[in-house]
C-alpha cells in the first residue's frame, strides 16, 4: 500500500517541474490573453464539475464561487504527500483564523472505487473542519482530472492492492473560479496565509 519513497521524491519533483510549467503558463496567459477591459479570459485550467461531497450531497463548481478556492488531488489511500498537503492546509487555515471562512479548500479523490463519501468524511476528520472533500462516479472523476490536467495512475502493489501515482498541485482559483497559479505551501503557514489573503 506504500509507494516507495524513491518513487514519492520522483513525484514530487515531477510535481514541482509541472508546478512550474503551469506557472510560467500561467504567467503567459496573464500576460498575453487579457481583453481590452483587462479581465482574463476563461483559464485553460478548471472548469465546471458535478461531484458527491463528504456528506453525500451533490457539489459543482458554483459552490465555491465568490471565495478563493485551494483545489488538489490524492487519496485517503495515499501514505504521505496527501496527508501532508491537508495538514499543510489546516495549518494555513489555522493561521486565517476567522478569515478561512472566507476561503475554501478542496480535495478531490482520484480513487473513487476505494473513496466513498463516508471514507472522505472520516478521513477528513484528522484535519480542519472547514475543508472540503469530493468523490464521484469514475466518469466524473476523470472529467474533474482533465479539467485540471491532474495525471493519476493506479500502481499494483503487493496482493490485490494498488496506490495511486497521482499530480500533487495544489490549484489557487480566484472568487470568480478563475485559475491563478498553483500554491505554494512549501513555506510558513503564516506566508502561505498572507499571500491567500491577497485573494479574499
Ligand atoms: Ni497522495
Amino acid at each position: 500500500m506504500t509507494t516507495s519513497r524513491s518513487t514519492h521524491i520522483m513525484l514530487v519533483l515531477a510535481a514541482f517541474l509541472t508546478g512550474l510549467g503551469l506557472f510560467l503558463g500561467a504567467l503567459w496567459y496573464a500576460t498575453g490573453n487579457f481583453g481590452n477591459n483587462g479581465v482574463a479570459k476563461a483559464s485553460a485550467v478548471g472548469g465546471p464539475f458535478k461531484l458527491i461531497n463528504q456528506n453525500g450531497q451533490p457539489i459543482t463548481e458554483k459552490e465555491f464561487q465568490g471565495k478563493p478556492l485551494l483545489v488538489f488531488f490524492g487519496f485517503t489511500h495515499c501514505p504521505d504527500v496527501c496527508p501532508t498537503t491537508l495538514f499543510e492546509v489546516s495549518e494555513v487555515f489555522r493561521v486565517l483564523g476567522k478569515d478561512a471562512d472566507r476561503v475554501n479548500a478542496l480535495f478531490i479523490s482520484v480513487d473513487p472505487e476505494r473513496d466513498t463519501p463516508a471514507s472522505m468524511k472520516d478521513y477528513l476528520s484528522s484535519f480542519d473542519p472547514r475543508l472540503t472533500a469530493a468523490t464521484g462516479d469514475r466518469a466524473a472523476i476523470e472529467a474533474v482530472q482533465k479539467a485540471y490536467r491532474v495525471y493519476a495512475k493506479k500502481v499494483p502493489t503487493k496482493g490485490d492492492d494498488y496506490t495511486m501515482d497521482h499530480t500533487a498541485i495544489v490549484y489557487l482559483m480566484d472568487k470568480q473560479g478563475r485559475f491563478v497559479a498553483p500554491f505554494n505551501l512549501k513555506r510558513s503557514p503564516e506566508e502561505a496565509a498572507a499571500d491567500l489573503r491577497k485573494f479574499l
